[in-house]
């Protein structure tokens, strides 16, 4: 039940301002933007090696991260680690008593499943698992 780093999260007000910085200016290219509209965000992943960068916006000031946002909090929103095997960390952490923002993985972007675990039991970091869907014809 291995975790593998991911990719990290930044809350962004304008994704347009910040691609001009983290893929213009930076020069990380950017995979693909998406909106996952059950988590409220605007998502821009960025090639930045086997640990991406993903640029958050929110797509509403009810949303995750647009509270975050409208708290006067900035920067990194979250860390995530890859697992091939979410139910089987999830029912591991809700045993444990570990306190879940998601019981249940829930639709991520390109294709994933995801679960966040509150930053109260992270020691205030905010971590996301993400499962990725089965690779067709191989490859990662
Ligand atoms: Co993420």
């Amino acid at each position: 039940m291995s975790l593998v780093m991911d990719h990290i999260g930044v809350a962004v007000a304008e994704l347009d301002a910040a691609l001009a910085v983290w893929r213009d200016q930076l020069g990380m290219p950017c995979l693909e933007i998406e909106d996952v509209a059950n988590l409220g965000v605007r998502v821009a992943i960025l090639d930045s090696g086997p640990t991406k960068t993903e640029l958050l916006e929110p797509l509403g000031t009810d949303s995750t991260v647009g509270k975050f946002l409208a708290a006067g909090r900035k920067g990194i929103h979250h860390v995530a680690y890859r697992t091939t095997e979410i139910d089987a960390v999830l029912a591991r952490l809700r045993a444990a008593g570990v306190r879940l923002i998601h019981e249940h993985a829930v639709p991520g972007s390109r294709g994933t499943r995801v679960a966040f675990i509150h930053p109260a039991s992270c020691n205030g970091v905010l971590v996301e698992l993400v499962e990725y869907p089965v690779a067709k014809g191989g490859g990662h």
